[in-house]
């Protein structure tokens, strides 16, 4: 299995700058390359979370190199509070958002549209897979889904043909096929694209996440303490962008707390880095920090 290339990790790091007796909120542990580069950054405690039960084994490696410095949990992100404790006061919060490596790269997860595998997409902790989604929506609702989601112009013409073929689709070199027979590719990018990012994102319910752990982290920053999250499509950034400008703009008399900015347009990854990763080329970064 490929390893994963953790994505704007200096830049990331930079932002952060984790100090001495700090404490950080990884959200998104993944492979751990975001928590182990604070770790070793700074005399600092990590508390992270992800919803796969693979990363497990990578959590393990960490808890043994930082037994006193570092916790894992098994758990969505959008439960920060109950995670650290509503009294956990944090120096900063860490969102790789998406999928990694390990899980687009294993075909039983059911994510990529160029592997043969169960139609799933699942990152962990779900209530149904994206073959219950096309099962039991009817066919006006998954066109919103594949519209709402992924962005999708044609969703109409790809939900009546998901329904028409059903039968056919066992996996998920089969859904691409019925797809690609009604979508003309136009470009570079495959026609099935758009469709399976409005399934990922619609099983894994990500951008309810999103907000939820957003509104949240607010709650638990203390003064200096950041927000940072690198974000892989439209829809995600859209909600972080909105986001930060909202905290921005709350006159400080409604709130306790102001912020400032610490990103005016996003940060993107360089040439070089797209060049040895080009999972990356899509990745946006922004962060806020809180001033008092
Ligand atoms: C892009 S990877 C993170 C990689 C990590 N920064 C690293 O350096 O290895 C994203 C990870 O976030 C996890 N994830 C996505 N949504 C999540 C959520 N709502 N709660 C917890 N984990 C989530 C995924 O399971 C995946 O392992």
């Amino acid at each position: 299995m490929s390893p994963h290339i953790p994505v704007l990790l200096k830049e990331v790091l930079a932002m952060l700058s984790p100090e001495d007796g700090g404490v950080y909120f990884d959200g998104t542990f993944g492979g751990g390359g975001y928590t182990r580069a604070i770790l070793e950054a700074a005399n600092c405690r990590v508390i992270a979370s992800d919803r796969d039960s693979f990363v497990e084994k990578f959590a393990d490696e960490v808890k043994s190199l930082y037994p006193s410095r570092f916790d894992f949990f098994h758990e969505k992100f959008g439960n920060i509070k109950s995670i650290c404790g509503s009294e956990q006061k944090l120096d900063g919060v860490i969102l790789d958002l998406g999928v990694s490596t390990f899980q687009l790269t294993d075909p039983e997860r059911g994510f990529s549209f160029n592997l043969s595998g169960p139609v799933d997409m699942g990152m962990g902790l779900c209530d149904q897979t994206a073959m219950d989604v096309i099962r039991k929506y009817k066919k006006q609702d998954l066109a919103n889904i594949i519209y709402e989601f992924g962005e999708e112009h044609f969703s109409r013409r790809i939900a009546e043909n998901i329904k028409k073929n059903i039968g056919k689709i066992h996996t998920t070199e089969d859904l691409a096929r019925v797809i690609r027979s009604c979508v003309k590719k136009t470009g570079k990018t495959d026609p099935a694209t758009k469709t399976f990012q409005s399934l990922r994102i619609f099983v894994n319910k990500e951008l309810d996440e999103l907000k939820k752990v957003l509104r949240d982290s607010v709650d638990l920053l203390n003064p200096g303490g950041k927000i940072i999250a690198v974000s892989f499509h439209s829809l995600e950034d859209r909600i972080v962008k909105l986001f930060f400008r909202e905290l921005i703009k709350t006159r400080p008399e409604f709130r306790e707390k102001s912020f400032t900015l610490l990103t005016k347009k996003p940060i993107i990854p360089s040439a070089e880095e797209i060049a040895v990763n080009p999972k990356s080329r899509s990745a946006k970064l922004r962060g806020i920090s809180v001033v008092c």
